[in-house]
């Protein structure tokens, strides 16, 4: 049994971690309520994971969060998972009932939470999706896309099993595709979602000739440094609705907050702010 420690304490646990900007959202919410609480950052490797992952039921923590490359080994760690982690086959977002770990994913709802804010009523006649990238936060974009209606959501890889993979996963809405399909899948599209890591600071851009693109469909990114991709900057000089990536991160860490604390956080421009402050990116 771990020491209490001396205030209700959550943390996000990766490896490397030292990136990890929930400390700052998290502490934010803890002064903006007044709760005496903490939330740390815990760098613990791939070979020590399995055992710190037990440990848990035992404290100290009141949970945490999960994040690369740990998702996967969150979710066999965990007695039981909620719908969405269970439809992702990850875990983000850990805490306990009854002395049990408890699994659950809050990343769809943060794509999903940011695009609601940031673009409301997008969703609201729904049709095709194009999706580029098939790795793990393709697979929160494609829950959530599904979920709001989107049909069929077109998943577009380099390495054509990772789609295929995907397409199994989520049944027949999900079609499987390669870069060379995307001009004749753009011009349907009423939505195109960029998880790829391209475009991220010290990464190659992302370029798509967006000309075949409709003009009154949304584009966004999961990418938030730089805040402005160019692939967004593009779909934007074009006349585009365009939603940049951080709000999601900013939204997945609402519910988790909420379990261990026990208020539920908003997200204001005022936590934009600070987050985009430490992260040295301009608004
Ligand atoms: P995450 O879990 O953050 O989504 P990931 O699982 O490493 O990260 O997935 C990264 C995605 O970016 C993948 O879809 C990857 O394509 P592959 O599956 O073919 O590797 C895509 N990606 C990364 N670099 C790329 C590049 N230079 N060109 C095309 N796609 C790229």
């Amino acid at each position: 049994m771990s020491a209490e420690p001396a205030v209700p304490t959550a943390f996000v646990v990766g490896w490397p971690i030292a990136h990890s900007r929930s400390p700052i959202i998290h502490r934010h919410w803890l002064a903006e309520h007044g709760i005496a609480g903490d939330y740390l950052r815990l760098p613990v490797p791939p070979d020590e994971i399995g055992g710190f992952l037990r440990g848990l039921a035992e404290g100290p923590y009141r949970g945490g969060n999960v994040t690369v490359p740990h998702k996967e080994a969150a979710f066999a760690a965990a007695e039981r998972h909620d719908p969405v982690a269970t439809a992702l086959g990850a875990v983000n977002t850990l805490w306990l009932e009854d002395g049990r770990l408890i699994g659950g994913n809050t990343d769809v709802a943060g794509f999903l939470g940011n695009l609601d804010q940031q673009a409301p009523g997008w969703d609201a006649a729904p049709g095709p999706a194009v999706v580029l990238g098939a790795g793990g936060a393709a697979r929160a974009v494609i829950h959530g896309l599904i979920g709001r209606g989107f049909a069929p959501v077109f998943v577009v890889n380099r390495s054509r099993d990772r789609a295929e993979a995907l397409a199994e996963r989520f049944g027949p809405a999900v079609r499987p595709a390669g870069w060379e399909d995307l001009p004749g899948l753009l011009p349907g599209a009423r939505i195109l979602v960029n998880t790829t890591s391209l475009g991220m600071k010290g990464e190659p851009p992302l370029v798509v000739d967006l000309a075949p693109l409709g003009a009154d469909a949304l584009v966004t990114d999961i990418v938030y440094v730089p805040l402005e991709t160019p692939f967004l900057a593009a779909a934007r000089a074009t006349g585009r609705s365009t939603v940049d990536g951080l709000g999601m991160l900013l939204h997945q860490a609402v519910p988790g907050f909420e379990r261990w604390f026990g208020v539920r956080p908003t997200v204001t421009p005022a936590l934009r702010a600070l987050v985009l402050a430490d992260l040295g990116v301009t608004a």
